[in-house]
């Protein structure tokens, strides 16, 4: 998705900007810009580029051609218009004299730019927000800050934007309604960004800014205002994560490094939340009374946060006998969910950020439900509307592909289930302590699994080749069958689907022939021997069948399957954690070999901020 960055200080700006926009290539992105106030020439260069961000940097000689000390960065994620270097922003006014960077939509552009046009005003671009940049301009009369707030009157839709006019080049200002903006502290300068990490190699200190909040940034400082205009104080927060957690440290590719950084993952997500015996979440507002009125418990999430609800519906319903319901995102607003007081919501979110679920969050809300949400980026828009947030403490997740985060969202849910199911009083004390036991063991034994990635890759050398893949799988292994399938795809291209493999024969099982792959995945115990039927099903019509268990079913998979992986033997409640792990190391083997774009799958963005 797009990435802005902002910078007002002593230094060259160009290349902090371009430094700072190759910190946010990670977030999916088809072309770059920049635009900085030339002094001498006292106007608004503006540079951009299809592409790669290498593109512009080659043209601009990584920035060293482009003087000034204040300007703009943003990679562009295609909405309105394609992808070419006119589109990209900065979008500059008529005159030039107005340069504008902005992530979201402007809903209502359309009207707007028919109104321009009507005065004369001429339009270079198919972008809603070169319909900002206009907009400003026509309002302008001598007062930026006036003609931003005339025309914040009259936008509608998602933003987060920055403004640049080279009648006022000693200040930047920033606006944000439902699309992240940050706001960083340096000495003798200033910095935005739409994420953290296109800043953190100049400061740590920043301030979240909030809808409707509008910022003017100098040399010496940072105003904010709210959204009536009236100054306000912002907190400022010391961020503490290290620069090189979102850098790849000796991998090749950043969701290498994810998959392997999950045991550690695992252990800061976990070990907090196991004290003297008892499962504990941090400033955990909802109460056990509240907790046993529930009528019904909604997981709302989309792709693979959406995954970790499935699992967890599984979850939470065989320990707490509440009935659970799995929504997308996208459709939970329009589906009139029969959601109330006595419903709690529990939203799942990586970037805490994706519009659908944000809107679906909303939803919940207005409907009456408390909101749960289980979320990795501190700080974010989810995060700071649920009533409750449990994070998930992955660290930055930089390839688009998930897999710390999954795997972390999935233990916070399974602890959750835990956790209500002692207020519940439906656990055993036994039940209960082995199931702590397997949170304990589950790091070491993903590291474990981990340990055995040469056996991945070398079946991954045996299919890569393949076109269509079945994940068939039935309970939660139905549910981890979604998830592999999904990296499979997203990352190496290849047509795959999950099924629940019951559902196998009615209906799909007319695609199965001779060679085509079949990953069957058996995990879950107590219906192992229904698994092995839908393994013998599809092997007699001619299926190559890879197969997922556990060590103990190894031997009798063995003599059905062409090939079998294992995972240990672990509680119940945590075999998909381990289930993922081989999962994701196939995708990325099998992407690898297919010569594949790996943290950067095209057409994908790490966060989805729009509908
Ligand atoms: C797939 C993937 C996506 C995300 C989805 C939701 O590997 O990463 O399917 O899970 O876009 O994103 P978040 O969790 O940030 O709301």
């Amino acid at each position: 998705m797009c990435g802005i960055v902002g910078y007002i200080g002593r230094e060259q700006a160009a290349p902090i900007l371009l430094e700072g926009l190759s910190r946010l290539e990670y977030r999916g992105y088809d072309s770059a810009g920049v635009a900085v106030y030339d002094q001498g020439a006292d106007t608004l260069s503006v540079h951009k580029a299809k592409g790669r961000l290498k593109v512009l940097s080659d043209q601009i000689e990584g920035g060293a051609t482009v003087p000034g000390t204040v300007g703009l960065g943003h990679t562009r994620w295609a909405t309105h218009g394609a992808p070419s270097d006119v589109n990209s922003h900065p979008q500059v006014s008529r005159s030039g004299k107005i340069a504008v960077v902005h992530n979201g939509i402007i809903e209502n552009y359309a009207e707007l730019k028919a109104f321009l046009s009507e005065q004369g005003v001429p339009f270079t671009s198919e972008t809603d927000t070169e319909v900002v940049a206009q907009l400003i301009e026509y309002f302008y009369e001598g007062d930026l800050l006036d003609a931003v707030g005339r025309v914040l009157r009259r936008i509608e839709g998602a933003y987060a934007l920055g403004i640049l006019c080279s009648d006022a080049p000693d200040q930047l200002i920033a606006v944000r309604k439902d699309s992240p903006l940050i706001l960083g502290y340096g000495e003798g300068c200033s910095f935005l960004a739409s994420d953290v990490t296109a800043i953190l190699r100049h400061t740590r200190q920043v301030s979240y800014m909030e809808d409707g909040e509008l910022a003017v940034l100098t040399r010496d400082g940072i105003q904010c205002y709210n959204h009536l205009m009236q100054p306000i104080s912002k907190e400022i927060v010391q961020v503490d994560w290290e620069v090189d957690a979102a850098e790849k440290g000796g991998y090749e590719h950043f969701m290498f490094k994810e998959i392997m950084e999950q045991p550690e993952a695992l252990r800061r997500c976990i070990s907090p939340r196991i004290r003297d015996g008892e499962v504990y979440f941090e400033n955990f507002s909802l109460e056990d009374d509240y907790i046993r009125g529930l009528d019904k418990i909604y997981i709302v999430a989309c792709g693979s946060s959406y995954h970790v609800g499935m699992v967890g519906k599984y979850h939470l319903e065989r320990l707490t006998r509440k009935p659970v319901e799995v929504a997308l995102a996208s459709e939970f607003r329009y589906m009139e969910p029969i959601v109330g007081p006595n419903t709690l919501v529990i939203v799942i979110s990586q970037s805490g950020e994706t519009l659908d679920t944000m809107a679906a969050l909303r939803e919940a809300h207005r409907l009456g439900a408390k909101i749960l949400s289980i979320v990795n980026v501190v700080g974010s828009s989810i995060a700071r509307e649920s009533d409750q947030v449990l994070y998930t403490w992955a660290g930055p997740e930089i390839a688009v592909a998930t897999t710390k985060a999954y795997s972390t969202q999935l233990a916070l849910i399974n602890l959750l289930a835990l956790r209500f199911a002692r207020i519940l009083g439906t656990i055993t004390p036994e039940a209960y302590g082995a199931a702590l036991e397997g949170f304990r063991q589950l790091p070491d034994m993903v590291e474990q699994v981990l340990s055995h990635r040469d056996d991945i890759q070398y079946f991954a050398s045996q299919y890569f080749n393949h076109n269509s893949v079945f994940f068939i799988g039935r309970n939660v292994d139905y549910a981890l069958g979604l998830e592999g399938s999904l990296k499979l795809k997203e990352i190496s291209y290849i047509h795959s689907e999950a099924y629940a493999s019951g559902e196998l024969k009615h209906g799909t099982i007319s695609l199965i022939e001779e060679g085509t792959l079949v990953i069957a995945l058996s995990t879950y115990g107590p219906l192992f021997q229904k698994a092995m039927s839908n393994v013998v099903e599809v092997k007699s019509r001619g299926a190559d069948v890879l197969a997922l268990t556990t060590d103990s079913h190894r031997e009798e998979m063995g003599r059905t399957a062409d090939a079998v992986v294992t995972i240990p033997d672990i509680h119940e409640l945590m075999l998909p954690s381990l289930g993922v792990v081989p999962l994701q190391l196939f995708a990325y083997y099998v992407a690898l070999m297919r010569g594949c774009d790996i943290d950067k799958p095209r057409n994908l963005a790490k966060s989805v901020t729009v509908e």
